[in-house]
């Protein structure tokens, strides 16, 4: 099989993050992280060095690449830069945008008054971060874009807020999250394209001989 992507080091983050509120209860959101897990076994069927940053999911390592495991954004930002540097960047998690500014060190107690409001600090942007590294820059960043509506046009401003090259946006008004389908909008500088819908798979093994075409 035809390797277009080896000797070289695809990075990419997967899944959710979980942002600790005390040591039983967290932040986190609906991530499965199956697109993150299919982009990086597609890049690595290409013949990559992949490195997979994953929040916690339920889905086994894959196999032929190096995965590491966190649990906040501020592990997996750590992770990432550690795993540098890297042709390649696909942001592909589900961060979670803020966390509990103080967790708990112990659970806190249902009828405590102080439980009714919970004071939160943003997050660092991962792929933002990445994107603007001034040096050491992957030469490929891609984002992801969940959107509700107004796909195509947010995701455009998307990739321009964030600094990346591509953003690769999804429509997740329907069954997309958790789901085994996709379908996704590639918004590149020279525009959009339309992918239809189709397995996580395919969308993957698209996206992963689309980056091996840019390199
Ligand atoms: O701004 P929004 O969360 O919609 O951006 C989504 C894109 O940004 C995804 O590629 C996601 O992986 C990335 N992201 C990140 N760090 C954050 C928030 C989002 O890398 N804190």
């Amino acid at each position: 099989m035809a390797e277009p992507l080896a000797g070289r080091h695809v990075l990419i983050t997967a899944g959710p993050t979980r942002e600790p509120i005390d040591p039983v209860r967290y932040i986190s959101n609906h991530s499965s992280g199956q697109q993150g897990y299919a982009i990086a076994a597609a890049c690595a069927a290409l013949g990559a060095r992949v490195t997979l940053v994953s929040g916690p999911t339920a889905l086994p390592d894959p196999d032929g690449m190096t995965v590491v495991r966190v649990e906040t954004a501020l592990d997996m930002l750590a992770a990432v830069e550690a795993a540098m540097p890297a042709d390649v960047f696909i942001a592909v998690a589900a961060v979670a945008d803020w966390r509990p500014a103080a967790p708990s060190d112990t659970k806190i107690k249902a009828d405590k008054s102080s439980f009714a409001t919970l004071p939160l600090i943003e997050n660092p942007d991962i792929l933002k971060t990445i994107s603007h590294l001034v040096s050491g820059r992957p030469g490929l960043v891609v984002g992801f874009a969940a959107e509700t509506h107004d796909v195509e046009a947010l995701a455009t401003a998307k990739r321009v807020r964030k600094g990346c090259d591509w953003i690769v946006a999804n429509d997740v008004s329907g069954d997309v999250m958790g789901g085994a389908e996709n379908a996704v909008t590639l918004v590149t500088e020279a525009g959009s394209e339309h992918w239809p819908r189709a397995p996580k798979g395919e969308i993957a093994a698209r996206l992963a001989s689309r980056i091996a075409e840019a390199l």
